[in-house]
C-alpha cells in the first residue's frame, strides 16, 4: 500500500515544488555518505526487530536534505510520514493531538524543531521517552492528569541551529547527525539527476557550472537548474550546456563562487566600512540591513567553510581569499 503524507500547514507547497526531485530511497540519495551508512544499519535493524525507528535529529544549513532524509526513511521503514514545523504548532494541546492521531511505527517530521515553544517541547519528553502523554483535565482544586499510551513512532527533527535546542530535548534523540555541503562532483550528480526528472538535455560542463554556483546545496541547485532550462528553453536550443548555464548565471548574479547580492553586500561592508574586521554579527547586520538570525544561519556557513569569512573572538574578519576573489589588494 501506498503509505501516506500528511502536512499540517504551510510546509505543504514547499514539500509539493520539492517532492517531484527527491529521492524516496537512500540508494538514490547522493551524498552524505555517513549519515547514509548509519542510517541505513538502524533501519535495518529497527525494520528486523518490527520495532519503531529511535528518534532522529538531523542538523546543519538550510537546503541539504533534512526533509528529503525524512521522506527516505518513512519510505524505507514503510510507515506513514507526518511533517510539521516547530512555529506552526503553538499549543500543548495541538502536539497532543498530533502525536495521539499516528499509527504505530508513524514518522513525526518536525522541521525547525528548535522554534518549538517550552510548553509544547515538554509534551515531547515523556512521548518520546515512554511513549506517553499527560493530559490535565478540569480546573483548579478538581484538576486531574490522566496519562495516555501513544503508538510506538519515531520523530525525526530537524534544525539549523543545534545550539538552539534544549538539553532536555537533544538528550532524547538517539540518533544525530549533522549533515555537511555537498562536494562539485555530487552536487554534479544531483544536477544531472534532477535534470532527468526534468526531462531536460545537460550536458556535463553545463551540469558543473551549475553545482559550482550551488554553494554546497541542493536546494540551490535544483532552483538554480529550472532557471537555467528556461533561458536554454528560450534563448537557446533546450540543450543547458556550459556555455547557457554560464550565460543564464551570470544574468542571476550568482558569481563563480555561488556567492549572491547578499553575500556581496555582506563581504563588501565587511571590507570597506570596518576594514576588514573584526565586526561584530549585529553591527553587521544593520550595516546590510539583514537580520542578524539569517545571516548566521544562511549566509554566514557557506562562506566560513569556504575560508571567505574568518570567525574570531573579538568578531568576523574577511580573509585574504575574499579580497582576492573580488581583486582587491
Ligand atoms: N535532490 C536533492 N537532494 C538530493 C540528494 N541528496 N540526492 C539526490 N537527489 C537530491
Amino acid at each position: 500500500m501506498e503509505k501516506r503524507v500528511i502536512s499540517t500547514d504551510i510546509m505543504e507547497e514547499d514539500y509539493k515544488i520539492e517532492n517531484s526531485l527527491r529521492p524516496k530511497l537512500l540508494v538514490n540519495y547522493i551524498g552524505q555518505e555517513k549519515a547514509k551508512a548509519n542510517l541505513k544499519v538502524y533501519i535495518e535493524a529497527a525494520k528486523a526487530r518490527g520495532e519503531a525507528l529511535d528518534h532522529v535529529l538531523l542538523y546543519g544549513p538550510p537546503g541539504l536534505g533534512k526533509t528529503t532524509l525524512a521522506g527516505i526513511i518513512a519510505n524505507e521503514m514503510d510507515v506513514n510520514l507526518k511533517i510539521t514545523s516547530g512555529p506552526a504548532i503553538e499549543k500543548p494541546g495541538e502536539m497532543a493531538s498530533i502525536l495521539n492521531n499516528l499509527q504505530d511505527g508513524d514518522l513525526l517530521f518536525v522541521d525547525e524543531i528548535h522554534r518549538l515553544n517550552r510548553q509544547v517541547e515538554e509534551v515531547l519528553y515523556p512521548a518520546m521517552e515512554d511513549y506517553v502523554i499527560d493530559i490535565v483535565i478540569g480546573k483548579g482544586a478538581s484538576a486531574r492528569s490522566i496519562r495516555l499510551d501513544l503508538p510506538k513512532f519515531t520523530l525525526v527533527g530537524a534544525t539549523t541551529r543545534a545550539g538552539m535546542l534544549t538539553a532536555p530535548l537533544r538528550d532524547r534523540f538517539g540518533v544525530v547527525h549533522r549533515l555537511e555541503f555537498y562536494t562539485l562532483d555530487e552536487l554534479t550528480e544531483i544536477v544531472i539527476r534532477s535534470a532527468r526528472v526534468f526531462k531536460v538535455e545537460i550536458e556535463k560542463e553545463g551540469a558543473v557550472e551549475i553545482a559550482r554556483r550551488s554553494r554546497g546545496t541542493p536546494r540551490l541547485a535544483n532552483r538554480l537548474l529550472k532557471r537555467v532550462r528556461d533561458f536554454a528553453q528560450v534563448k537557446y536550443d533546450g540543450i543547458i550546456s556550459e556555455k547557457v548555464a554560464n550565460f543564464a548565471l551570470d544574468l542571476l548574479e550568482v558569481d563563480k563562487l555561488g556567492l549572491d547580492n547578499t553575500d556581496r553586500a555582506l563581504l563588501m561592508s565587511m571590507i570597506n566600512k570596518f576594514s576588514g574586521g573584526p565586526v561584530g554579527l549585529e553591527t553587521l547586520a544593520v550595516s546590510i540591513g539583514e537580520d542578524s538570525g539569517t545571516i548566521e544561519e544562511v549566509y554566514e556557513p557557506y562562506l566560513i567553510q569556504n575560508g571567505l569569512i574568518d570567525r574570531t573572538p573579538r568578531g568576523r574578519v574577511v580573509t585574504e581569499k575574499a579580497y582576492l576573489h573580488f581583486g582587491i589588494s
